[in-house]
């Protein structure tokens, strides 16, 4: 089993994340770790200390001479601002849409800042980062996952249906040269307009993103009870980012509305069962089914805005304003890293569950007599999806803050 957990405050001096449950034998370094971390930083809408100070992340167990060990793997990144928690400023007026009226009255705070600084999406880079490793261990088995924005504030990107016979690379280069790792150029310069408005009127924006597996096999998860549906897996793991609301796999959306007929995928054969559509996502019967697994999560516009929202101040009840605390205009980007890490850490645990192997040449093995048992070629990777992106050049500056 793979299990994994992050701790650490948004100023306080790191933020750890532990993964168990790796196979031992794995390579990893921590510059696997550190691309990811720099394209969660990355995007257009976010704070301008995120463009020229840079996460990285210290491995400090579980890798034994470049290679996993068996042992948890932990994971520390500091934060540049750290803020003493007696010169925190009190914080006794919540603001809306965020944990801090829920968390000062489930712990009996008459501030929200210890509350904020946990519940702050800072938390996101150690799973980012622990996410890393999943993608290295997926990878090891010929298996990538990438996400890209396909909404944002209103404008949606057209991007080609995610089957078999998708051109991968050309989507990977046309999102990897978009600021607002975007696929659908067109849209994008639509996008940018939006948040330029955004800024002007001071509020923020949401929007969807799209993680695509491409080599998944077929038969991760279980129809046989409802908590091993690989779905309810992604669902959960995709809502529990901040500010996700919704989550969709494959065209569920769009088939809510379609008939029937056209809301399946047929069967064809090709030396395997193949299909010619992908709207199920891969997924069929809380099972993974051999194509591209997709999965949507839908991110509310973020909550903080320059113009004070209403709030109550919680001691006197007295009706007041909620104060403005740095804040992006929009994350969907970041979000997009985010929701990739989820689900490689989702498919890693699934590939864990079914092959299992203390190491991974075991692990492996496993894999390839379940290959040579049913009939499904994986695909190639493309080439983009062999390798972590890279990491922040050592000039690249000290770590971010992050509220
Ligand atoms: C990468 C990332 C960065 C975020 N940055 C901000 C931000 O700068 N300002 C903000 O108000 N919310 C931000 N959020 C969203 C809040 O963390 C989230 O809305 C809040 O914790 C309440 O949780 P909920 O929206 O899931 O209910 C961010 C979310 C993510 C995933």
């Amino acid at each position: 089993m793979l299990r994994w957990l992050t701790a650490g405050e948004s100023h306080g001096d790191l933020i750890v994340g532990v993964l168990e449950g790796l196979p031992s034998g794995l390579p990893l370094t921590e510059d696997d770790l550190n691309g990811y971390l720099l394209r969660r930083q990355g995007g257009v809408g976010r704070g301008t200390r995120m463009k020229i100070e840079r996460d990285r992340a210290t491995i400090v167990g579980g890798v034994w001479k470049g290679k996993t060990s068996g042992a948890p793997l932990a994971v520390t990144i500091p934060n540049r601002s750290r803020i003493p928690q007696e010169r925190q400023p009190h914080r006794g007026v919540p603001r809306p849409g965020h944990a801090d009226m829920v968390g000062m009255l489930k712990h009996g705070f008459d501030d929200a800042s210890p509350v904020t600084e946990r519940s702050s999406a800072r938390e996101t880079a150690a799973r980012v980062a622990l996410g890393a490793a999943a993608h290295a261990f997926l990878r090891a088995l010929g298996i990538g996952v990438w996400g890209h924005t396909v909404a944002l504030g209103g404008v949606r990107a057209q991007t080609p249906p995610a089957t078999r016979d998708t051109d991968w690379d050309l989507l990977l280069a046309a999102r990897d040269d978009s600021p607002l790792y975007c696929a659908d150029a067109g849209a994008e310069a639509r996008m940018l307009e939006r948040i330029e408005a955004a800024r002007a009127e001071e509020t923020t924006l949401g929007g969807v993103v799209e993680v695509v597996a491409l080599g998944v096999p077929p038969g991760l998860g279980s129809y046989a009870q409802w908590d091993r549906r690989i779905e309810a897996s992604l669902g959960r793991a995709l809502l529990s980012i901040p500010s996700v609301k919704g989550v969709a796999i494959g065209d569920a959306v769009e088939a809510a509305d379609a008939p029937g007929r056209e809301a399946q995928d047929e069967m064809f054969w090709d030396e395997g069962v193949v299909r010619r559509t992908n709207r199920a996502g891969g997924v069929e019967g809380g099972v993974t089914n051999g194509e591209p697994v997709v999965a949507r999560a839908i991110f509310k516009p973020i909550a903080t805005q320059r113009k004070p929202l209403r709030s109550v101040d919680l001691s006197t009840g007295e009706e007041t304003e909620s104060r403005y605390v740095r804040s992006d205009v929009v994350i969907i980007p970041a979000g997009s890293v985010v929701a990739e890490a989820m689900v490689a850490l989702v498919l890693a645990e699934a590939m864990r569950e079914t092959f299992g192997g203390d190491r991974l040449e075991d692990a492996r093995a496993a894999f390839d007599r379940h290959l040579q048992r049913i009939p499904w070629r994986q695909p190639e990777l493309p080439d983009r999806l062999r390798r972590p992106p890279a990491p922040p050049a050592a000039s690249e500056g000290e770590p971010a803050e992050e509220t």
